[in-house]
């Protein structure tokens, strides 16, 4: 991947703004972008992610790219703060807000005031610093309960979630500000991002890294309904190319400004397990045949998740670099060497 954004930016020097610089996703963008030479200004609050991030990075880029990187603890809900990264920067990748479905049932104000009030900072704050492209991350939550697949961006549900009215209210306000403003945006829709540094721990933890954590150290796994749940499961290389694509794409060329990122290919929660087992077998990992304990339905996910990434490959010509399985080796391998 890594050998993607380097080509795409090959020659070119641009500062970009990374939010949530701290967390999984954004601490993959820097590491892209300080490793293709760019200069990349990070933000984060630390509310979910964690400074060992940012040091495993700076071991990961030679000494004269992490010189290119400077990194501001703050809130975007801080409006000042927002102003002060936008500032004289290129492209803004703005990452930051409060992930997770439960946690947004659990409290929908918090959730609220970063991703729909801090949200809006960074989007005034990119409008006023003119900034050329704003990307932004939107989500899969946003189908809500339409029941047709695979998702297609244009045809949505109704929100069954906190969150998912989060991530549309983005996707709202990113069109008004194009039509009212000219600020030009595209918003992302992850489906269910998996890799490297992605948090294993908390209550709000995803499910790859949480069993992968929980297979490593021999404990019980548990699996929400029956199993036949099904996901998009998409490698976070596959999210850096489509971020870096999206700020470099001609917007004068096609007029869609929501994109969904995902691999196209639906794995159950019942093949997921056995293919993280597998991962895991092949490093070598011995772990007990135990099997995964069923419970129930968890309240707010969809049954199903499957897109489409026709669009993103017709206007971004973006092409996924990783299948889940290609995926699950390096990430798997990332847990084995970093959780003991
Ligand atoms: N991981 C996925 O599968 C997935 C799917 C769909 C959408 N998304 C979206 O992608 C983005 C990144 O998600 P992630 O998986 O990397 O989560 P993450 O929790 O690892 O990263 C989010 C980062 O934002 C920071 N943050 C949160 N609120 C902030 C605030 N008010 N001010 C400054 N920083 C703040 C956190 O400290 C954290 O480092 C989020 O917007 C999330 O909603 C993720």
């Amino acid at each position: 991947m890594s050998d993607i954004v380097c080509s795409l930016l090959a020659g070119k020097e641009y500062k970009w703004v990374v939010t949530g610089a701290a967390g999984f996703i954004g601490s993959n963008l820097v590491k892209s972008l300080l490793g293709a030479n760019q200069y990349v200004i990070g933000l984060d609050n630390f509310s979910t992610g964690h400074k060992t991030n940012l040091e495993q990075i700076k071991s990961l880029v030679t000494a004269e790219q992490w010189s290119r990187y400077a990194f501001i603890e703050g809130d975007i809900r801080d409006s000042e703060v927002c102003r002060r990264v936008c500032r004289g920067a290129d492209f803004i990748l703005h990452q930051a807000a409060l992930g997770s479905v439960p946690r947004s049932i659990a409290d929908p104000i918090t959730s609220n005031e970063s991703n729909v009030s801090g949200y809006l900072n960074m989007l005034v704050a990119a409008k006023d610093a003119d900034v050329k492209r704003f990307v932004y991350a939107a989500s899969s939550s946003t189908y809500g309960d339409h029941p047709a697949l695979p998702k297609v961006e244009e045809r949505i549900g109704m929100p069954l979630s906190p969150y998912a009215v989060t991530k549309y209210v983005n996707e709202l306000y990113a069109h008004v500000f194009e039509r009212c403003y000219g600020v030009k945006s595209i918003g992302l829709r992850y489906f269910n991002v998996f890799g490297p540094r992605q948090d294993p721990d908390g209550v709000y933890a995803a499910v790859i890294p949480k069993w992968a954590a929980a297979m490593i150290k021999g404990q019980s796994i548990y699996i929400n309904g029956d199993g036949e749940t099904s996901r998009d499961f998409c490698y976070i290389d596959n999210v850096v190319q489509a971020n870096i694509r999206a700020a470099l794409a001609d917007v004068n060329k096609f007029s869609e400004r929501v994109f969904n990122v995902a691999v196209g290919q639906r794995t159950t929660l019942n093949e997921l397990y056995r293919e993280i087992a597998s991962s895991l077998r092949d490093l070598g990992q011995s772990f007990s045949d135990q099997e995964p304990v069923y419970r129930d339905f968890r309240e707010g996910d969809v049954r199903h998740s499957l897109a489409s990434i026709e669009r993103a490959e017709r206007c971004l010509e973006y092409k996924p670099s990783h299948t889940l399985r290609e995926g699950l080796k390096t990430a798997m391998r990332w847990y084995v060497d970093n959780l003991k």
